[in-house]
């Protein structure tokens, strides 16, 4: 599956999502795993392609959803995390040129999706294009250092409308001490905390994406809370743990 790479920008991309004219009622009666691609895994209600998102993206037709926790830039494994060790991705570095692709890939989510979801991490929150709300995890055990003291938060990035109707009916922020499960992953994000964001910003029998999908955590969830959802992950190892995790039964999140 080799195609060019999606290109940086698009400025009316971006204004996409907040339209949200895009209906995805038809996904309901189309094949799954949706076909024109080669799938690592699939079942009932989840998909995993190994690859480049960049490339795969233009196969695929739109979601209801993408909800992703990008790679942040932070120079993963340049330094011993909490137990002391150094764990970084092996195939992509973190860094600030990851970045840039994260953030042409945004235009792109923005096209193929009425919302788009999204944990930027703090460092590389004000590079991200204005989103139409900011909400937050919330850590009071803190999750790290920075130069101002203790990492109480995390932002969450909101772009396109509450599935909801917003009016303040639901929160949009969430307080977590969840830890995550140590799944051979650098950082996997708590399920629990995970499954709020996806039930907060999507309705049941939704088709979510997460085209950064690292150990399957949204997948994850997606299976537990019904919805269909596609991963995409550049690193055949985290695949590889992500379909181990799902062929486990329906947890009761
Ligand atoms: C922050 S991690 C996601 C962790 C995930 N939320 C979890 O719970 O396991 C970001 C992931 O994006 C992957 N990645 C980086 N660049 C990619 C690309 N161009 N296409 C697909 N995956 C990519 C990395 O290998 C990494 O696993």
């Amino acid at each position: 599956m080799m195609r060019e790479p999606i290109s940086m920008s698009t400025s009316e991309g971006r204004s996409a999502a907040g339209n949200a004219s895009m209906t995805t009622n038809e996904n309901k009666d189309k094949p799954w795993p949706p076909a024109g691609i080669d799938w690592y895994y699939s079942d009932g209600s989840t998909a995993i392609a190994l690859g480049d998102c960049r490339l795969i993206l233009p196969h695929l037709e739109p979601v209801d959803l993408v909800l992703t926790d990008p790679p942040y830039g932070v120079g993963l494994g340049s330094r011993k995390n909490n137990n002391r060790e150094r764990i970084a991705y092996t195939q992509t570095a973190d860094n600030d040129e990851t970045i840039d692709g994260v953030l042409s890939l945004l235009d792109v989510a923005l096209l193929m999706s009425k919302r788009v979801v999204l944990t930027p991490g703090v460092k590389n929150l004000l590079r991200y294009p204005p989103p139409t709300h900011i909400g937050s995890f919330y850590y009071p055990a803190a999750s790290g250092c920075n130069p101002w003291g203790f990492s109480c938060w995390q932002p969450i990035l909101f772009y396109g409308k509450d599935p909801y109707g917003g009016k303040g009916s639901k929160p949009d922020s969430y307080q977590s001490t969840e830890p995550a499960e140590q799944n051979g992953h650098p950082c996997p994000k708590p399920l629990g905390q995970w499954a709020w964001l996806m039930a907060r910003t999507s309705l049941e029998g939704e088709t979510i994406l997460d085209p950064f999908m690292g150990s399957g955590t949204t997948l994850r969830a997606a299976k537990d809370l019904g919805r269909k959802c596609i991963g995409i992950e550049i690193e055949e190892r985290y695949c590889e743990i992500a379909a181990k995790r799902l062929a486990q039964e329906v947890l009761n999140l």
